[in-house]
């Protein structure tokens, strides 16, 4: 199948790419105490081939840092190791977005340093365990309730982390409104029984995640701000509920209001049917007008078909980019694809991060992409 589309570059009035394969943002967890070493430098660097990468979901405070050695851009250490992130993909003709995270309930307090508790909209505990130091699993702990000010805070918090990631060169930030975290826990009305003016109504409960993208596009620019959002995919102990729909379309809607560069949705996808249906999703692509990005199970002849169909503007790709340094390539010489090692996906140090080879270097070379 002739991928013109994937491959061939997108230029809007507000941003350039190479071409519509995108990263997706994808948490490998290898940074200790939140800092991103020379790894990282490498392992985006092998792959700034994409049209547009997104990094791992970043903390925007250490209490909401959620996983086991996931980055942050909070403090100046985490800023100076993005730094050289940015710089390397900068250096290779790429284009870096980074993924900002308040992870609220998923976490625990021995996760990050600091005697902040975890917190959420409201006291309702996640099921499930966490990896903490150790190598121990242990239950998620019930959640502190924000207060109104509290909330307030994090919203400001996400601001700062957004002007800390355009200060280190960064070409954008994606809102991680997704994957029941801290957006999404105010948005689900089982984790927010909040009776203040970010709980009840779908207005109270969009408020939060909508002042974050209010003040983000006012710090740094529309044009720099994107969202992730993943509507009806139960991911972190969010079950459905009835408005749901319908709170997505509200969120839409003032999205495009504010005018951002992207919505990406991210879209679950088992025994081949996705959580997001094809009728919501071109209800979406009628209510939003600019880039529309989908992540997924996607190959490239899917994501080819479904740029034809016009759906979608962007295409991100999550586990090929792991074994496959050099995607895009492999995508434009119709090279089969190596397949991830999942026992490498959240840990292992160097091991499965930045030592797939790119298909035209030999064994030896650990800088295969580069
Ligand atoms: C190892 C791994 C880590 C991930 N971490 C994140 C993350 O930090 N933020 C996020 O929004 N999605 C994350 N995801 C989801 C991916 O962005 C993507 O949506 C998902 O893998 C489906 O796309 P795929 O079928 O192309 O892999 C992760 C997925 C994997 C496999």
């Amino acid at each position: 199948m002739k991928l013109n589309k994937l491959l061939s570059p997108l230029v809007t009035d507000t941003i350039t790419l190479k071409n519509r394969v995108v990263m997706a943002p994808m948490s490998r967890r290898r940074a200790q105490n939140g800092v991103p070493n020379s790894s990282y430098e490498l392992y985006f660097a092998q792959r700034a081939g994409a049209g547009l990468i997104i990094t791992d979901n970043t903390a925007v405070t250490a209490n909401g840092t959620g996983y086991l050695n996931v980055p942050g851009i909070y403090n100046e250490a985490q800023k100076a190791g993005w730094k050289k992130v940015v710089d390397a993909v900068h250096a290779r003709g790429g284009k870096i977005i980074v993924q900002l995270v308040h992870a609220g309930r998923i976490g625990h307090s021995l996760n990050y340093e600091g005697n902040e508790p975890i917190v959420a909209p409201s006291a309702v505990q996640a099921s499930g365990v966490m990896r903490i130091p150790g190598d121990l699993h242990v239950p998620m702990p019930v959640p502190k309730a924000l207060t109104t000010e509290g909330t307030k805070a994090m919203v400001q918090a996400h601001i700062q982390a957004a002007i800390n990631a355009i200060e280190v060169g960064f070409d954008g930030v994606e809102i991680h409104g997704a994957h029941g975290f801290l957006p999404e826990q105010f948005l689900n009305p089982h984790t927010n029984r909040r009776t203040d003016e970010y709980g009840g109504s779908i207005e109270n409960r969009s408020r939060f995640l909508l002042e974050i993208m209010k003040g983000v596009v006012a710090a740094i620019g529309k044009e720099k701000t994107g969202i992730r959002l993943s509507p009806f995919a139960r991911i972190n102990d969010l079950p459905a509920y009835e408005e749901e729909a319908e709170t997505y379309k509200y969120v839409i809607d003032e999205l495009q209001k504010l005018d951002i560069l992207y919505i990406h949705l991210s879209a679950l996808v088992s025994d081949g049917s996705s959580s997001i249906p094809t009728a919501f999703l071109q209800d979406v692509r009628s209510r939003f007008n600019n880039l529309l990005m989908l992540a997924g199970g996607f190959t490239a002849a899917s994501a080819e078909n479904i740029l034809q169909q016009n759906l979608v503007n962007l295409v991100a790709f999550g586990k090929p980019f792991i074994a496959n340094p050099d995607l895009v390539e492999r995508f434009r010489n119709n090279t089969e694809l190596a397949i991830p090692d999942p026992e490498t996906f959240y840990q292992g140090g160097d091991a499965g991060y930045i030592d797939y080879p790119a298909i035209h270097t030999n064994e030896r070379s650990h800088c295969a992409a580069l």
